[in-house]
């Protein structure tokens, strides 16, 4: 699920929860359609790399060299330009990490990377001359995500060290920020022509029937609009045809409908009478309809 699809699934269901004045209903509510994270969309916030690259350069000397940052949505690393003598930091997606790593080793360029700190040993480049800053330092990404991160360089001596410096900058330039209310969960709407995993199991809570034919779709993850911005899909997602995009926006439509309907809940005494009904003739199934208390109520005897 996108932030913004989690966003957008709140605020329809979440008025009617509101209104009832349950808080800690709400509470759980919006807990559960927190979006699910990957580290590959954790896009980091200017004041966080501005920390990094203020440590690095000190660190490693780099004085008025080139810095390179090649992992944006929709980029391709290895085809981009590494002009002489610069050095490539980023925060690179941690599913392909140690193919990068590898790719830089190979082609001799400097590097210093954001890693996943959890895992930050368990890659496949202990030959290839890279020190593991071993920091975890609970970066909240723009998206929201705290997640614990290291980093992974060819510009250093040893095989693995610690840098309590850079923790301290990363840190509190990280805390500062999501204090400032600089990371909030964007507020995307996608076109009729645009559907996310997100998007249809939306649709499967409010019980909308909904296909989509392969021959009706292309996978993309992230609209032209979006590049330009630096933003992407979260989680990816299918251009649509016309056809398909009609049946989306009904399948839209239609949950939509049935969001804003009044549900009421069955009580435990009514679910109790259900489990009861249907039974075989011989164990006497009766229901009494109680006018006493105001309400009726039923009661089931075996
Ligand atoms: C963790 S995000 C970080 C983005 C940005 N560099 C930052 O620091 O905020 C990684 C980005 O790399 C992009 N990406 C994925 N594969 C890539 C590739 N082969 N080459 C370049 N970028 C890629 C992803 O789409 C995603 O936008």
């Amino acid at each position: 699920m996108t932030t913004t699809e989690a966003v957008q699934l709140m605020m329809t269901d979440a008025a009617e929860i509101q209104a009832q004045g349950e808080a800690e209903k709400y509470q759980a509510f919006t807990d559960k359609f927190k979006p699910a994270l990957t580290t590959d969309d954790c896009y980091t916030p200017a004041p966080v790399y501005d920390a990094v690259l203020e440590w690095v350069r000190k660190e490693y000397s780099l004085g008025g060299a080139e810095i390179v940052r090649p992992f944006w949505p929709g980029g391709d690393y290895q085809a981009q330009e590494y002009p002489e003598g610069c050095a490539v930091v980023d925060n690179p997606p941690f599913s392909i990490i140690s193919q990068v790593v590898r790719w830089y080793t190979q082609k001799g360029v400097r590097f210093f990377l954001f890693a996943p700190a959890l895992t930050l040993f368990s890659g496949s480049n202990y030959d290839c001359g890279v020190t593991f800053i071993c920091c975890g330092v609970g970066v909240i990404y723009e998206n929201g995500a705290q997640v614990p991160t290291s980093f992974v360089t060819n510009m250093d001596t040893c095989l693995a060290r610690t840098a309590p410096e850079l923790y301290r900058l990363v840190d509190e330039a990280s805390v500062k920020n999501a204090k400032a209310g600089k990371v909030s969960l964007p507020k995307y709407v996608y076109p009729d022509h645009i559907v996310t995993a997100a998007i249809a199991q939306r649709w499967c809570k409010y019980g909308v029937e909904w296909r989509l034919s392969a021959s009706d779709c292309v996978q993309v993850s992230s609209l032209d609009a979006q590049k330009s911005a630096g933003k992407a899909i979260f989680g990816k997602g299918f251009l649509l045809s016309d056809t398909a995009a009609a049946e989306r926006a009904a399948a839209e439509r239609a949950a939509a409908e049935r969001a804003a309907a009044t549900r009421w809940p069955l009580s435990e005494r009514e679910k109790a009478i259900i489990a009861r009904l249907g039974r075989k003739s011989t164990e006497n199934v009766e229901i009494q309809h109680e006018q006493a208390g105001g309400g009726g109520s039923l009661i089931c005897r075996s």
